[in-house]
């Protein structure tokens, strides 16, 4: 069988196994994908063990995806532009650096929330390497504007300067959180905030009613910012079908069919409650 990972540390609560033999089933591919724990300051050494057993891809998620945007001796215009990578594929003579969480994100958005973001007023709150993974693939959808709010300015003024010169056709904007002017119609959390229990200090009126909240993270509870959402009566997403739509990206470049993420995605979160 074809084998696979994906590596981070820790590993062990990785849904992607899950989630990739599913995808494998449901096409018919022969293929193996497990947890691999790296040390902390053994990521490099733990890709080429496996790309020396004969592994033909990985996954890569906290804290490697810098570090696997380093090791790629190629990059897909959207890992360059994220300066991270989440799927690395191996050949005799290369190692090539995808980033498919932007377009996760964006699929999950657009297919399965059926909620367009072209023409739109987006929100992108944070400015780390989940923020930077998912301003290309939301400028490719042509929205009226995106914002870019983070609780250190000037990350989120990088952000967008990177997000200017990669597109310059639509208005990109940089704010500290409180400060966001007006209202939008998708506010996505590219934060860490949640880990903490914590909301980004949004203004009054940034979202309501008429708002898509997405957090990119998920759990068994809602997190803090999507229950602040909620209570503003926004229409409230959590990240599952991101985690999903990244892996079925993977999935497709590694093995060159699509898989269908609807079921897998009902099954997981079956599993969540
Ligand atoms: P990741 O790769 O997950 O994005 P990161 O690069 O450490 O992780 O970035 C974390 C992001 O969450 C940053 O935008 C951070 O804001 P700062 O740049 O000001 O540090 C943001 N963040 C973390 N905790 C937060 C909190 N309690 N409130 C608001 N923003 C927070």
């Amino acid at each position: 069988k074809d084998r696979y990972v994906v590596i981070g540390n820790p590993i062990a609560h990785s849904k992607s196994p899950l989630i990739h033999a599913a995808f494998a089933a449901q096409t018919g591919q022969q293929m193996d994908y497990q947890h691999l724990l790296a040390p902390l300051d053994g990521f490099a050494a733990s890709v080429n063990a496996f790309r020396a057993q004969g592994g033909l891809g990985a996954n890569v998620t906290v804290p490697f995806k810098l570090e696997a945007c380093a090791l790629a001796t190629r990059l897909t215009p959207r890992a360059a532009a994220a300066g991270a990578v989440n799927t690395l594929q191996f050949s005799d003579t290369q190692i090539l650096g995808d980033n498919t969480d932007g377009i996760g994100l964006v699929t999950d958005i657009v297919r399965n929330a059926g909620v367009t973001l072209h023409g739109k007023r987006i929100l992108l709150l944070g400015a780390g390497g989940a923020a930077r993974g998912a301003v290309l693939p939301l400028l490719e959808q042509l929205p009226a504007e995106l914002v870019i709010a983070n609780r250190t300015v000037a990350r989120a003024r990088e952000l967008q300067q990177l997000a200017t010169a990669r597109m310059p056709a639509v208005p990109v904007s940089a704010y500290g959180i409180e400060a966001v002017p007006g209202h939008f119609d998708v506010v996505i959390n590219a934060t860490s905030a949640s880990l903490q229990d914590a909301v980004p200090a949004l203004p009054a009126g940034a979202l309501d009613a008429r708002t898509l909240a997405y957090d990119m993270m998920y759990g068994t509870q809602p997190t803090a910012f999507l229950r602040f959402a909620a209570q503003h009566g926004a229409q409230c997403r959590d990240g599952l079908g991101m985690l999903v739509e990244q892996a079925a990206e993977a999935f497709a470049l590694w093995r060159g069919v699509r898989p269908d993420t609807a079921g897998v995605l009902q099954q997981l979160r079956a599993g969540l409650q």
